[in-house]
């Protein structure tokens, strides 16, 4: 099969994992081309990896005939405003999450790619990483039996001087609470009925945004899952990063790299160490962009909704723009999702 040949919009900090995380995809796709205004991050990436095709002005960019797919990295305020253009030029677009601030932009664009006949993913590259894996395999082979319940908690100190997330109102859940939201649809293999969600500003960090936030989700099957996720702990990053999944048959810990399992009528626990953090940190997060781009890559391919596509991503926004509704009105949001 061709290679596709993808072009990024935005050379900032995230473009690197990309870029390397095409090293490893050689046999299915390659980066052909850059674009962002930055001049200087622009050419400093370009020399890195010995990309030639460099633009500083999208409407260039975009008549380039070499390039398939535009990735972007640009910041999430503006995702309309740039994956528009590109659906009209005929490329396929790949967006970095979160897919955009709000539910409506985010329905928005995945009708315009309808219309255009191209293609929309997602980057949701933390379902591949390996301690997810781990629990998705063990959820999939039934060994838990049918899911009831799903908490998780993820609290940092991170506080942002300068930049988009320094200025943006939508910043924890955003940010990164999408990943964790996501992970509940993933993990459950079924869609929220509803949520109830309270989010604090704590004044703590420069940050303009929310950095305390409680989201409960009712799913379709009956599992609650909650989620509680901070930009203010002062716990040692990694120390407060765990999920529980409790099953009929049995319970799921993930605690950072490590995840048990408990099964019932059995007092064995079994034990994985999905990476080792001190050596492959970087390696597993470059892995996951590079599981995610392979997933949209093929499916493209074949001509087929990718599982990262925008339609269902539609699901993960809901979540996410949910919880900012329901935290500003203090009432549950409802979803209808078959
Ligand atoms: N999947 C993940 O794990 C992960 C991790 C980090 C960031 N991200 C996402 O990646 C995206 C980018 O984040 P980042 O940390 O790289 O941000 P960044 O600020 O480091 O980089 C953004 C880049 O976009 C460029 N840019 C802005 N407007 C532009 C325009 N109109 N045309 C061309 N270029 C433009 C800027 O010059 C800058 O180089 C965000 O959506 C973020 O949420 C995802």
């Amino acid at each position: 099969m061709e290679k596709i040949r993808y072009g990024l919009l935005g050379t900032g900090g995230i473009s690197v994992q990309h870029l390397e995380a095409a090293k490893l995809l050689g046999d299915c796709m390659e980066i052909v081309a850059l674009c962002d205004v930055d001049e200087k991050s622009l050419a400093e990436k370009g020399e890195r990896y010995g990309i030639k095709r460099l633009y500083n002005r999208i409407e260039e960019f975009l008549q380039d005939p070499e390039v398939d797919v535009v990735t972007i990295l640009t910041p999430p305020h503006i995702r309309k405003q740039v994956v528009m253009p590109c659906l009209q030029a005929g490329k396929h677009v790949f967006v970095e999450k979160p897919f955009s601030l709000t539910l409506e932009e985010a329905q928005e664009m995945v009708e315009a790619a309808s219309a255009s006949g191209c293609w929309i993913g997602v980057n949701q590259n933390y379902r591949w990483r390996p301690e997810v894996q781990r629990m998705r395999s063990i959820i999939e082979n039934g060994l838990i039996g049918e899911v009831l319940m799903m908490n998780m908690n993820q609290s940092f100190w991170r506080d942002e001087q300068q930049g988009w997330r320094n200025t943006t109102e939508y910043l924890a859940m955003s940010v990164m609470g999408v990943h964790w939201l996501d992970r509940f649809r993933w993990l459950t293999m079924d869609e929220p009925r509803s949520l109830f969600s309270s989010f604090r500003t704590s004044g703590l960090l420069s940050s303009k945004g929310e950095d305390i936030t409680s989201v409960v989700v009712n799913f379709n099957r009956g599992a609650i899952a909650t989620l509680t996720h901070s930009w203010v702990s002062r716990a040692i990053r990694g120390e407060a990063d765990n999920t529980e999944i409790i099953g009929t048959r049995g319970t799921i810990v993930q605690k950072a790299e490590r995840v048990r399992l408990y099964l019932q009528n059995t007092d064995e626990i079994k034990e994985w160490l999905t990476y080792n953090p001190s050596e492959e940190r970087s390696k597993v997060f470059v892995e996951s962009f590079a599981d995610s781009l392979r997933t949209f890559t093929n499916d493209i391919q074949k001509n087929q909704e990718s599982c990262i596509s925008g339609a269902d991503n539609l699901k993960t926004m809901a979540l996410v723009d949910g919880s900012y509704r329901s935290s500003v009105t203090q009432q549950p949001v409802h979803f209808s999702f078959g």
